[in-house]
């Protein structure tokens, strides 16, 4: 198969185009044939030899989570899926190779169907930011009617999931990004958009329950002035988990409460998200698809640090 291979850590340039063998399928695992994957910081920082790199055993490697494409291969004939069903999910990387490949053999419980009223192409945006913004939203601070919640770095990603899931469950959602995203952000849920360009956005805002943190303090101290916009015993619940390694130690001084979060792989969660788009509640916003062939250039674009929404690889020829 074909897939863009990782001989060594460095520049975006650094993938290379090659056949590799295809993975065979084991055990409950579904062998997919991949249509598309989504492009994740997480993905650009390993490259760099950063995020999760030292846990890459061996060069060249594999890289990327999200996929979706079509199930060529079943574990058992009673399996709820079936050969030739649309389906996405999330990868274990780099525990095995990831999804900037052809073919990826997945475990049964990291792969679901796709929603109905997405594209191949579409649906290989969903599965990482969706999960992580659930984690963030729902299942860290228990998003529901009537709770205030502040969403930085909130046009990216994980941010448009985060938005439209809060608001989704009532949440008064404030967020931050630059003047472009402000009126998109706002058809999006979000009641307050604060450009992150002026001085002192976060004195407009206080007594607010919960700080969704996609920025951290890899700029402008984002995180750590977002915190003072809580209230006493609020929550902040951080993503960019290395950027600010005094969180706890500055969350007990403000005398909040701080934590931070791993996405995993999880169908049924992805499950629910695919129904929340199929009815219209929760949508997806690709920035630009790449071709496979031009990886270089998408993890470039990736890290300018400022996608709207997602970023997605075409890997097979389409129509699938
Ligand atoms: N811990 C985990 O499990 C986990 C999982 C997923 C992601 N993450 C981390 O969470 C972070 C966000 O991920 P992502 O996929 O959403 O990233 P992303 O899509 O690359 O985020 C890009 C967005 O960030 C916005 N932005 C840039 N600088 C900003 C600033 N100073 N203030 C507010 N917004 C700003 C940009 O908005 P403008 O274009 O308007 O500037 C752009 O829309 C990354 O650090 C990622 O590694 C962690």
């Amino acid at each position: 198969m074909r897939a863009a291979v990782l001989a060594e850590f460095g520049a975006p340039d650094a993938f290379r185009i090659a056949e590799v063998p295809t993975p065979v399928r084991i055990n409950a695992e579904v062998l997919v044939k991949v249509a598309a994957a989504g492009v994740n910081p997480i993905d650009a920082k390993t490259r760099a030899g950063k995020g999760v790199a030292d846990a890459v055993t061996s060069l060249p490697c594999i890289l990327g989570y999200d996929f979706a494409g079509v199930v060529v291969e079943i574990p058992f004939a009673g399996h709820p899926l079936n050969v030739g069903d649309e389906v996405f999910g999330m990868m274990s990387t780099p525990r095995g190779e990831g999804s900037y490949a052809e073919y990826v053999s997945v475990p049964s419980l990291q792969v679901t169907r796709t929603p109905k009223t997405l594209s191949l192409i579409e649906a290989g945006a969903v599965p990482l930011a969706a999960l992580t913004a659930w984690g963030l939203v729902v299942d860290l601070a228990k998003a529901h009617e009537g709770q205030r919640m502040l969403i930085t770095g909130a046009s990216g990603g994980v941010g448009h999931f985060a938005v439209q899931f809060a608001s989704y469950f009532g949440v008064r959602v404030a967020a931050t990004a630059s003047a472009r995203n402000q009126a998109w952000l706002r058809e999006l849920g979000a009641s307050t958009v604060l450009d992150y360009d002026l001085t002192g956005w976060e004195d407009q805002l206080s007594d607010l329950d919960v700080v969704v943190d996609l920025v951290g303090n890899t700029v402008d101290d984002t995180g750590r002035r977002a915190l003072t916009t809580l209230r006493p015993g609020g929550l902040m619940v951080n993503a960019p988990t290395g950027s600010w390694p005094t969180l706890d130690e500055e969350a007990a001084e403000a005398g909040v409460r701080a934590t931070t979060f791993k996405v995993a792989p999880d169908a049924a969660t992805l499950a629910v998200v695919a129904r929340l788009i199929d009815s219209g509640d929760v949508r997806v916003h690709i920035d630009k698809t790449f071709p496979l062939a031009d990886i270089a250039a998408a993890h470039a674009s990736l890290e300018s640090g400022h996608t709207r929404g997602k970023l997605v690889l075409q890997i097979g020829e389409l129509p699938f």
